[in-house]
């Protein structure tokens, strides 16, 4: 069975091709990034414009990659939401037009469940239960996937998500956006640690997050160097401030797994391409005996062949289909 994943939820304009929900034949990625970095974030209306402008060349390559032809597509699956409005009806409404015109289905997908069965894409395939860290630019839960299509949020964050808190802090320290990258290649070349900054609800008894107050302690770091006139190490400071979201995203996704008696433990979501958290993860995971997943780099932030791979699963195992109109802001 083949699935046509559609995907434009944010600055990524991306249409995949995969066959029977994991072998990707093609996923491609049109990102606006450097567009809206020099906005400092993203401009929705900007967003919907150029997916607009670019999504007919994505879907030519991604079928011309893939080597089919668009006749011999089986299912049409599309990010419904969460999202930005502007930008999602982009993708429904190129979903909608293929639809018609190649009589085939079409469903909606979750964003948030796409980037969990991101993890499905490799060959092994994750345990069930499975303990799940979703950390994207707009979400931070930790997700129990008892089934496909059966999620128990366990903790999420009472104010800025892990991907926003990297972006905003790259903004304060005078990095680019996105911060999450900038942030992790700037610790690699820390030498020393002069800088100390609080694990936010570390241990608290929940697994809820709360990011704003690291940010805080950061805008506060600053002007304390600037009133001592001393000079900033960006380097020391990221590092420090990666290290800080780490803690406590691994110390309480871990905790939740052994509380949950979890039989694997996955991490997904654009924060997962960041090298330090995922190999926190996976040495602790090794250390409590849980085999631990995350996708290929280029799978974490947005994709479509997530989006396929949701789309097949929920097509194949669920009555309760997502209405396939924009969902800008609904959960898991
Ligand atoms: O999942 P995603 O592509 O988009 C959303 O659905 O939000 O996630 C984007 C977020 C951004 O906040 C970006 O700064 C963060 O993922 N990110 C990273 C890294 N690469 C991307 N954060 C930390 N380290 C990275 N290497
Ligand atoms: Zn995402």
């Amino acid at each position: 069975m083949l699935t046509l994943g559609i995907e434009t939820s944010c600055d990524e304009t991306s249409i995949a091709v995969v066959r029977d929900g994991s072998e990707i034949l093609s996923n491609v990625v049109s990102s606006q990034v450097r567009t809206h970095a020099e906005f400092g974030g993203i401009v929705p209306e900007l967003a919907a414009r150029m997916h607009t402008e670019i999504i007919n060349l994505v879907l030519h390559n991604a079928l011309d990659q893939a080597n089919i032809n668009a006749g011999r597509i089986d299912l049409i699956a599309v990010t419904s939401g969460p999202g930005l409005m502007v930008s999602l009806v982009v993708g429904i409404s190129c979903a909608r037009s293929l639809s018609q015109i190649l009589h085939r289905p079409v469903i909606g997908v979750n964003h948030l469940e796409a980037h969990i069965l991101s993890n499905f894409l490799s060959k092994s395939k994750p345990l069930l239960p499975s303990l799940c860290l979703l950390v994207s630019g707009g979400h931070t839960e930790i997700v129990l996937m008892k089934q496909f299509g059966q999620y128990e949020i366990l903790g999420s964050t009472r104010d800025d998500a892990a991907g926003e808190a990297f972006d905003k802090v790259a903004r304060l320290m005078g990095l680019p956006y996105p911060g999450g990258p900038a942030i992790s290649a700037a610790a690699e070349s820390s030498g020393h640690r002069p800088y100390s900054l609080p694990r936010p609800m570390l241990h608290d008894d929940s697994f809820d997050f709360s990011f704003s107050g690291l940010k805080t302690a950061v805008v506060n770091l600053l002007k304390k160097l600037e009133r001592e006139g001393m000079e900033l190490s960006v380097p020391d400071l990221a590092a420090e401030f990666q290290d800080a979201v780490v803690d406590v995203l691994a110390r309480k996704t871990m905790r939740a797994a052994e509380e949950t008696r979890a039989a694997s433990v996955l991490l997904c979501g654009g924060v997962a391409a960041n090298t330090a958290l995922r190999q926190r993860l996976e040495r602790e995971a090794a250390h409590s005996g849980l085999p631990f997943f995350c996708p290929d780099f280029a799978l974490c932030t947005d994709n479509a062949a997530m989006v396929a791979c949701a789309g097949y699963h929920n097509f194949i195992h669920r009555n309760d289909k997502l209405p396939l109109s924009p969902q800008p802001n609904i959960g898991i």
